[in-house]
């Protein structure tokens, strides 16, 4: 039996730009994984340094029969090449080698290969086909599905990018097991985030189950990029283009964008600034009075023991708390320069709104490592 009929399987429904989520343990060795991408053109299978030599063989091996000829381009690994220098070094492989407008672009990596193929999809000749074959946690929970791409700059993380959705999403969850723990838990950060937002009994699920997703146990994996997956798709079906529902999906982000330019791209891994961004947000709602004391001690222990920080960095020693709010007043969902945050209001209930200065300066002291 093939991979792809026992795979799991959840559905973005967009119009004519819905796709497939499949999730299962050796998908991409399977030819039938990719049957959503039509057969007969070329194909690039845009990789890094470090997932390439593991992965790109193989999954060059399974698109053989569908497409004309598979080559390769290997970017640099890392936060920091995810940049105008990878991104043309793409449009340079891609130029070449006379790419045309059915050539398809697979994606063959994490977050940072996914955003930065996916723009250059977009912008390829205004638009060519590609497939997300992402390889973390993270990858496979959040950033492959929704079709958000883009490249940071300097003042902004993902400040240059387009909306574009992929014709697929394969994930294999066998990959996996190369994964680093720490990046593991990078993407777990991302999983615990959809329950405060959206449903609570998912966080229960990951409370009980934390150790045996730590433990990369098949099962557990499976479940928590399958409900990540639903969740997501969920909520960009409503909002593809982050009109207001979408925003909620960024609950932590505004903390952690913050952390991530300001101790510069690649510092802490993005799923750490998420997960001790979302402390910094439900400590926030906290003072609001959106939820109690309670509330925020049990997801800060969640986070914890996922191996996630729960302290914010030290960005600036004279004034850490300006040196957020500056960094803060930059994020995509401030307006004229007011920051917008992703609050919960009440377990399982996202709400976004602005805060009083004195007050998020408060907790910005608060929850920064000394
Ligand atoms: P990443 O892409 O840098 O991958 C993490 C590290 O793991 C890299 O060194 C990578 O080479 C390595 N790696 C990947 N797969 C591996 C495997 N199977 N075995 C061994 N090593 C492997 O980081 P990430 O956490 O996947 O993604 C973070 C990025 O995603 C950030 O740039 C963030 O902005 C973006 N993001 C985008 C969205 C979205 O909706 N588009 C959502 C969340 C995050
Ligand atoms: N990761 C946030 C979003 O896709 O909207």
């Amino acid at each position: 039996m093939h991979a792809s009929s026992t795979a799991l399987q959840v559905r973005i429904d967009l119009g004519e730009r819905s796709y497939p989520i499949l999730i299962g343990a050796g998908l991409l060795d399977d030819a039938d994984a990719f049957q959503a991408v039509p057969t007969g053109s070329d194909a690039f299978i845009v990789t890094n340094a470090t997932v390439g030599p593991l992965y790109a063989e193989r999954l060059a091996r399974a698109l053989a029969g569908r497409h004309r000829q598979v080559r390769q381009i290997v970017l640099a690994d890392g936060e920091q090449h995810k940049g105008w220098t990878s991104l043309n070094a793409i449009f340079d492989a891609l130029l070449g080698h006379g790419a045309d407008r059915k050539t398809t672009l697979y994606a063959l990596g994490g977050g940072v290969v996914g955003d930065m193929t996916g723009f250059a999809a977009a912008c390829y000749m205004r638009g060519v086909p590609f497939v997300q074959v992402p390889t973390t946690l993270l990858a496979q929970v959040d950033s492959s599905v929704g079709g958000k791409t883009a490249i940071n700059h300097p003042l902004g993380k993902n400040m240059i990018g387009a909306f574009y959705q992929p014709l697929a999403v394969v994930c294999d969850l066998q990959v996996l097991a190369t994964l680093p723990a720490r990046e593991l838990s990078a993407g777990l950060a991302e999983v615990i985030k959809y329950g405060p937002i959206h449903d609570m009994a998912f966080f229960d699920w990951i409370e009980s189950n934390i150790d045996t997703l730590r433990a990369c146990e098949p099962a557990a994996l499976a479940h928590a990029v399958e409900r990540s997956c639903q969740i997501k798709a969920e909520v960009v079906g409503q909002d593809e283009r982050e009109s207001g529902l979408r925003a909620i999906l960024n609950f932590g982000h505004t903390f952690g964008h913050a952390i991530e330019a300001g101790l510069g791209y690649g510092a802490w891994l993005h799923g750490e600034a998420v997960g001790a961004g979302m402390v910094m947000a439900a400590e926030l709602s906290r003072e609001l009075g959106l939820v109690d004391a309670a509330f925020v001690q049990r997801l800060t222990s969640l986070i914890e023991r996922a191996g996630l920080p729960t302290r914010g960095a030290v960005l600036d020693a004279q004034d850490n708390a300006g040196r957020y709010l500056q960094l803060m007043r930059v994020d995509k969902k401030a307006e004229r320069g007011e920051i917008r945050f992703v609050l919960i209001d009440g377990p399982g209930r996202a709400a976004v709104r602005a805060a009083p200065d004195a007050l998020v300066r408060q907790v910005i002291d608060r929850c920064c490592a000394a």
